[in-house]
């Protein structure tokens, strides 16, 4: 359920699926794993240079801090507890969480008992934890994901719309630390990055309540096509353009569009509607592939998240499972 910008090779390799960086690891884990051998050892630089001095993806399992502890935050971590000798949550880092509590180990993050964890700040996180969980924003990525790869940690990025801008994603590259790209609130993506370079077009229309796009930062005349929607009943575009453009205009909410252009390797094939739906129990997001692979269409429609309407469900589950993947737990489907 990841996607790897390695260390071992360009970002334009692993965006179009041709670098060694990810390849040959995933073949190693799946080869190591047919012939039933532990413990599975990361090929790439990383592991010498890792958190905890060591490969690590092995059997003990991996330690993890996730930053951004909201609605998909607090249930990826549920998620995790389950699987305790795979991952180790060793806390959280969440700027309202930090504000109120403070960085204390010893204090204890708010929530029902199974979800307490430790309040920590992004030095001791980057010391102890193998992997960062980014489920914040995307500017969480931009303040804090060049520093996390530089110190030799890896990282997991929910935010995808960050990575519109290619510098950072040249600095998440960078290494030692890996950067691994959630699927998030869609399928599919695996079949991008399977045709990437063979593709024409791809178009994404995305439908969502008209409170799940509303935030801070519209511009005036997306803001009055929301507010038409509600005030009316009936459903209205609200934007049709690229992904820089939509990923400007609505950061948190069209992370999908991001996730589709980096898996085809190549941005300016997609081309983004939102339509926000006063009706729409669903959010739905149909994609429709076309190029020498073929037509491929996918139709998703997940329930919101009921922590935050602007994201799915579906979205903790994806990280969780990629969490995992990386643990060591299969089946694996690369
Ligand atoms: N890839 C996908 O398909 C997909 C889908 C949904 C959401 N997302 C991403 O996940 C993010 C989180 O979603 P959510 O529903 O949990 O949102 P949320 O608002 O419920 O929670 C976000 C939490 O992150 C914290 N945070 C934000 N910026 C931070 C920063 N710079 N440093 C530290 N903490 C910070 C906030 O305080 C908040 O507690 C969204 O902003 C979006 O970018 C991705």
């Amino acid at each position: 359920m990841v996607a790897e910008l390695g260390s071992t090779g360009t970002v334009a390799d692993a965006r179009s699926g041709a670098g060694p960086c990810s390849g040959w690891g995933a073949t190693t884990q799946v080869v190591k794993q047919a012939l039933n051998s532990v413990p599975i050892l990361s090929p790439t630089p990383h592991g010498a240079a890792s958190a905890h001095g060591a490969g690590w993806m092995d059997d003990m399992g991996i330690d993890v801090a996730i930053l951004g502890y909201g609605a998909i935050g607090r249930s990826v971590h549920l998620l995790l507890a389950q699987h305790p000798e795979r991952v180790r949550v060793l806390g959280v880092l969440d700027r309202a969480v930090l504000a109120k509590e403070g960085p204390k180990p010893s204090r204890r993050s708010a929530g029902p008992p199974e979800a307490r964890v430790p309040v920590l700040d992004l030095p001791t996180a980057i010391k102890r934890a193998d992997l960062v969980i980014e489920c914040a924003s995307p500017s969480a990525v931009r303040a804090h994901g060049p520093e996390i790869i530089a110190a030799g940690a890896d990282l997991l990025v929910a935010s995808l719309g960050a990575l519109v801008d290619e510098r950072l994603g040249a600095q998440l590259h960078a290494g030692p630390g890996r950067c691994h790209l959630s699927t998030g609130a869609i399928g599919g993506l695996d079949l991008i990055r399977s045709a990437a370079g063979a593709i024409e077009a791809i178009e994404l229309e995305t439908v969502k309540l008209p409170a799940a796009l509303l935030h801070p930062g519209l511009s005036g005349t997306q803001r009055e096509d929301i507010e038409r929607a509600q005030a009316t009943g009936s459903p209205v575009r609200v934007f049709i353009g690229s992904v820089p453009d939509a990923v400007a205009g609505f950061p948190s909410n069209i992370n999908v569009a991001a996730a589709l252009g980096l898996a085809a390797g190549d941005l300016s094939v997609v081309r983004v509607s939102i339509t926000a739906d006063p009706t729409a129990t669903l959010t739905s997001h149909t994609i429709t592939v076309r190029g020498e692979t073929g037509k491929h269409r996918f139709e998703i429609r997940n329930f919101p998240d009921p922590a935050n309407p602007a994201s799915s469900a579906l979205t903790a589950r994806a990280i969780a499972s990629g969490v995992l993947h990386l643990a060591g737990v299969g089946p694996h489907f690369i």
